[in-house]
């Protein structure tokens, strides 16, 4: 298979879609990952938040954000007035791609086009599960996920952006009818990374806290 299609079962919840997605072999990433890290949360979630990949502590854990870039988030969505219990929070590419440096340490290596594409599957099937009001695209990759290449998160951040219908992922064209919103924002980990952490980290809480109004 050269997607996850194939591996989508087609009448299930959300128990039964992480279930399948265990073995998937969708992309060739689930060769040297730990296991395949689905999303969190209920179907009843209104917000879903969209990251890019699981990190390394995330692909030992099976569970997405528990790292470092997950804490930087859970304190963002507390300031924001957002539960994280209240969202469903998953990746645009659900297996970690990295590659290894002297012998033990692994380094994240994002994910590719077609790595999107091939998992993008879950992604829309989760997205069908849940119905969510809002989608956080955190950071660019995220963004191009939902929203289509031509995405980018320096112009296109912290404004409620018209969501593509799910079977139009990434493939967005005018005219299309909304879905919902997504709310684009950088990722944590380049919060982490910046010069100017503190400006960085303001300017995710502001776009969560646009999310957190669209919700009410
Ligand atoms: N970064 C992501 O994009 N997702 C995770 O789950 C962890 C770190």
């Amino acid at each position: 298979a050269n997607d996850a299609g194939p591996f989508v079962p087609e009448k299930a919840d959300l128990a039964g879609l992480r279930e399948a997605a265990a073995g998937c072999r969708g992309c060739a990433l689930y060769e040297d990952a730990t296991q395949t890290v689905f999303g969190d949360g209920g179907a009843g979630a209104r917000l879903v938040m969209v990251g890019e990949q699981p990190g390394d502590q995330e692909d030992r854990k099976g569970e997405p954000f528990v790292g470092p870039a997950g804490r930087l988030l859970d304190r963002a969505l507390e300031e924001a007035g957002i539960e994280r219990g209240d969202a469903y929070l998953t990746n645009a590419v659900k297996h970690f791609k990295f590659t290894r440096r002297e012998g033990k340490r692994r380094i994240h290596q994002k994910p590719g086009v077609t790595e999107m594409a091939a998992c993008r599957p879950w992604l829309v099937a989760e997205l069908r599960l849940i119905g969510p009001d809002v989608i956080v695209a955190l950071g660019a990759t995220a963004g191009r996920a939902l929203l289509g290449s031509a995405f980018r998160v320096t112009k296109q951040r912290g404004v409620p952006l018209p969501c593509p219908p799910y079977d139009r992922l990434g493939t967005a064209a005018e005219g299309d009818e909304a879905n919902g919103r997504i709310v684009a924002t950088v990722h944590p980990s380049s919060v982490l990374r910046s010069d100017d952490r503190d400006a960085a980290y303001a300017g995710l809480l502001s776009d969560l806290k646009v999310a957190a109004g669209l919700l009410g």
